[in-house]
């Protein structure tokens, strides 16, 4: 079976459909957690992890897609720090951002952004030398050397699971919906839990002891898990169910008329 990684990825470029254009609902979910990402950077500032702040910071972004907001977390992450270090009266640290996804994402309209990205963070006074690197590969394998990050931070991304779960029937539904039998439910459950178990373990190998994750992903309540915001995905499902039809009905009909000609013949 193919996995997730060597199928999906997200709309490449900058055109009206790429993800680039429509990921808005994404950068608020950013904005909203970056008070999150402020606490967690000041206790690593206070308890002085290894080397941090002193000398090189490596943070990590998982699931980096391309787009505005690829690079919007890691100008967050370098300006809290400029805070932090001029109410400490100290020297700036060297940054190094690693943007991971899959390797279909578009890592090359990330690199072109990286110019206009060092010329923002210089009109907005907050110059630093940051080297900025793309990881291809998937975050549910190991992807740095051990004990080599301070930070890793991922947005919207950890509930993209690393395949759906299988031998599962939904009557006809492509995910967690109101009419999938409970089996469903606790097969996505189980899939999660172990994907998610994976994932902590990989980057237990990989951070510095006292390195912080902030995460942010979507989940489903306990006592509604149906939920409503699954709506779009119902309407999804129709929309799969009706092509297939469709092309149930246009093969059949080939096939009768291929058959046809060759009774003439
Ligand atoms: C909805 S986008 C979020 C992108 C970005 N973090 C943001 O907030 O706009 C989810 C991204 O996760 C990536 N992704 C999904 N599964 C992944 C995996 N196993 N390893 C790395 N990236 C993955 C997808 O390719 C996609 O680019």
């Amino acid at each position: 079976m193919m996995t997730r990684g060597k199928l999906l990825h997200m709309n490449a470029g900058n055109g009206e459909c790429s993800y680039a254009s429509c990921s808005t609902l994404q950068r608020k979910v950013i904005q909203e957690a970056k008070p999150v990402l402020e606490d967690v950077i000041k206790k690593m500032f206070n308890n002085i992890i290894g080397d941090f702040p002193r000398s090189c910071f490596n943070m990590a972004d998982l699931g980096c897609s391309s787009g505005p907001n690829t690079l919007f977390t890691v100008s967050n992450i370098i300006k809290i720090v400029q805070v932090l270090c001029h109410e400490k009266s100290c020297k700036m640290p060297e940054f190094q951002a690693y943007l991971n996804d899959l390797p279909d994402n578009d890592f090359n309209t990330i690199f072109k952004s990286i110019p206009s990205f060092h010329r923002d963070l210089k009109e907005a006074e907050a110059e630093a030398n940051c080297f900025i690197s793309g990881v291809p590969g998937s975050f549910y394998e190991r992807l740095f050397p051990s004990k080599s990050l301070h930070l890793v931070h991922s947005s919207y991304s950890l509930h993209w699971l690393s395949q759906a779960p299988e031998k599962i029937e939904n009557n006809n539904n492509i995910y967690i919906t109101r009419t999938s039998p409970p089996q469903v439910f606790e097969a996505y459950m189980k899939q999660f839990d172990k994907d998610f178990s994976r994932f902590l373990q990989v980057r237990s190998e990989e951070i510095v002891t006292g390195g912080h994750m902030v995460l942010t992903f979507l989940g489903r309540s306990i006592p509604d898990p149906y939920g409503s915001h699954s709506a779009h995905l119902d309407l999804l499902s129709k929309s799969f169910i009706d092509l297939i039809h469709e092309v149930q009905y246009f093969t059949s009909a080939n096939f009768l008329l291929s058959s046809s000609n060759s009774l003439r013949v």
